[in-house]
């Protein structure tokens, strides 16, 4: 079967998949981002050298390392453009290395500001998105009336799209949201500009992952986002628009699922959660601020605090299930270094009942209390090291307790966000 490796995030994001793929992608041929947009931070630390990929795929920083932009993948133009200058300011030219699909919908400025203007309406019931459009996108994505990469070959087809599009964005803003609007002649600019730069990168996705994939190539497909995240599976409505679970890596990138042979779930070793909505393991204490303190929790895309609480094994156990996660990358395990208790929550307290799953709908989910299961920290520095045998044994015991809880391997650790500070106990490649 294939030798392609599915990594998603387990919980609400931000649990150190950027960190990962690079590590992973430095013996692949290729990566591929599926889903989402510039919504996603991907954090990758070099040496001393600190670099936020928001919609390149995160092998680009390895050589030889071909990236794809998949179809599901909803493109800013010129987030995409200021990624690429930014990239090449650090010595990174993508030249040939980036293929963009011809069927990624684009990220309008009038998405940006529909974004806002909408969570402005909704103010204290606001759901914290990043405010990068991407909601409206997908909207338009559904409603099939996006204007897609394809789109740009074509002047007289696109200024005639645009222009109904805009004049729709333009009536709900003035009308609806009392917003301020999108300037036609900015935007065509804008697309026109973004085409004569990119148009070589704009390939048949699908066509050239088919032949990496019949060529018996390693490709890594790159989620965004986290499972509790995804459109259909997460808290709804506090979501992100585009399905974050694996079978969108099939989906958002035109290959059929028979290829994927191993999922990675990324699971922080704790919780956390940017944005509004439901998260019964949240602590407003101070172990919440330490955790936020010592593992750095601030958004990479808007540099929002991010909230913090202990593991909840609940939620992993349902992403395990619906991404059917193979084996499980436990990240950011020396946050914990130090902790006299470490708890785990194993189930909830909902309506005087006692369950072990999770009920799907955001204002049940409000109104679970966490059980837990304590564990005792270790006071050595788990920092950096990458062999197995070397973590304390309290360390080990709570990998373990992981394991048997959720009934999944942790095949890999990391223990610091430099490049190889990783541990690896089975290759996701050679399953
Ligand atoms: P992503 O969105 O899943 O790629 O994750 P982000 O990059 O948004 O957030 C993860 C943060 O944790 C980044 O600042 C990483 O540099 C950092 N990080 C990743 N793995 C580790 C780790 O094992 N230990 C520590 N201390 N930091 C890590
Ligand atoms: P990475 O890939 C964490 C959250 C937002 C908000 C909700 C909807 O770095 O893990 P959106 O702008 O997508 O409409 O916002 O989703 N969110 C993320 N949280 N990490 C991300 O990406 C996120 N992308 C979106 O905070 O709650
Ligand atoms: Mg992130």
């Amino acid at each position: 079967m294939g030798n392609s490796v599915v990594v998603i995030g387990m919980q609400w994001g931000d649990e150190g998949k950027g960190c990962i793929v690079d590590y992973l992608a430095e013996k692949t041929n290729a990566v591929v981002r599926f889903q989402g947009g510039h919504n996603a931070g991907h954090t990758i630390v070099i040496g001393e050298e600190k670099t936020v990929l928001h919609l390149i795929p995160s092998g680009i920083l390895q050589e030889d390392v071909k990236c794809y932009i998949g179809s599901g993948v909803v493109v800013s133009p010129k987030a995409l453009l200021s990624e690429i200058g930014q990239l090449k300011e650090k010595g990174f030219d993508i030249k040939d290395n980036l293929a963009v699909s011809t069927n990624c919908p684009l990220v309008l400025s009038s998405h940006v500001l529909l974004d806002k203007a909408r969570e402005k309406l909704l103010g204290r019931s606001s759901i914290g998105t990043t405010g990068r459009g991407i909601g409206p996108a997908y909207e338009d994505k559904v409603a099939r009336r996006a204007i897609r990469i394809n789109d740009l070959f074509d002047r007289g087809n696109l200024e005639s799209k645009l222009s109904s599009l805009l004049d729709l964005h333009n009536f709900l803003l003035k009308k609806y949201y009392n917003s301020e609007v999108a300037d036609f002649s900015l935007e065509l600019d804008s697309c026109l500009s973004f085409f004569d730069k990119i148009s070589s990168n704009i390939k048949d996705v699908p066509q050239e992952l088919r032949k990496l994939e019949l060529s018996g190539s390693k490709i890594l497909y790159e989620g965004a986002q986290g499972s509790m995240l995804d459109i259909d599976f997460g808290t709804y409505p506090y979501v992100t628009s585009s399905n974050t679970t694996a079978g969108s890596a099939s989906t958002g990138s035109g290959i059929g699922p028979k290829y994927f042979s191993y999922v990675l779930g990324i699971a922080k070793a704790y919780t956390t959660r940017v944005g509004s909505g439901p998260f019964p393991t949240e602590l407003n204490d101070h172990t919440g601020s330490y955790l936020a303190r010592v593992g750095a929790e601030f958004g990479a895309t808007t540099g929002r605090p991010r909230r913090c609480g202990w593991l909840d094994a609940v939620l992993l156990k349902r992403a395990i299930f619906a991404n059917s996660v193979t084996g499980i990358c436990l990240t950011k395990l020396d946050v914990l270094d130090g902790l006299d208790e470490i708890k785990i929550c194993t189930g909830y307290e909902y309506e005087r009942k006692v369950i072990d799953n999770l009920p799907l709908s955001a204002d049940q989910f409000d109104k679970c209390e966490p059980f837990y299961e304590s564990v005792k920290g270790w006071k050595e520095k788990t920092a950096g090291i990458k062999d197995y045998d070397l973590l304390p044994d309290l360390a080990k015991q709570y990998i373990n307790r992981i394991e048997e809880i959720t009934g999944t391997r942790v095949d890999m650790i990391s223990t610091g966000p430099g490049r190889d500070e990783v541990i690896i106990r089975k290759n996701p490649f050679n399953n």
